[in-house]
């Protein structure tokens, strides 16, 4: 996949990053991803599912990227234009690449089982997605906060420090995750 096939499926996010530097760092990480995976077509990444853990009902890795992406993003901007004195600084760009970002180890995690579904892989086994990510972004040299936003915004995250990027990305992604677990459940109230 060519870096500007990859920057399109990262659309309309990834070109509201203001850094371009940290632009060309998001679309690095994910390519690099893709290139030691399973994945060996943009065909076969976009229709990857964004868990093994629930039924996806049909929303795939990237779709669920982008809505964490849109959400926290969203409550980044509820919170600054509701409160005006915020205490802390919300980055912008950090919320961004980090919502684009936080599940990229999933592509490490999951790979195809052959018949036409999708199975943990080998990388899967040996550490979760959080894990993977946050080791692939530190190897290519991405901010020590946004390393955070991926290796913490998960279970691994609880109880340890934060950033508030990595908090509001962890509220959207559990926000579109949660319904889904309980839908399978029968908790969910229709
Ligand atoms: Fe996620």
């Amino acid at each position: 996949m060519t870096k500007n096939e990859m920057t399109g499926l990262l659309q309309p996010w990834i070109g509201r990053i203001a850094d371009e530097g940290l632009r060309e760092k998001v679309v690095e990480v994910f390519l690099t991803a893709f290139e030691r995976s399973a994945w060996k077509s943009e065909k076969a990444l976009s229709a990857m599912p964004f868990t093994l853990l629930t039924d996806c009902r049909g929303i795939t890795f990237l779709q669920h990227t982008l809505a964490v992406t849109a959400g926290a993003v969203g409550l980044a901007e509820a919170m600054r234009t509701h409160s005006p004195g915020l205490p802390f600084e919300i980055d912008m760009d950090r919320l961004i690449a980090g919502g684009l970002l936080h599940d990229v180890g999933k592509i490490l995690e999951i790979e195809p089982d052959g018949r036409g579904g999708y199975r943990k892989s080998r990388s899967g086994m040996c550490m979760r997605h959080p894990i993977s990510g946050a080791a692939l972004a530190y190897e290519l040299g991405l901010p020590l906060e946004l390393i955070n936003c991926i290796g913490c915004h998960a279970k691994e995250g609880d109880g340890r420090p934060q950033t508030v990027e990595t908090i509001l990305i962890h509220q959207a992604d559990f926000a579109t995750f949660d319904p889904l677990v309980m839908l399978q459940k029968e908790t969910l109230i229709r």
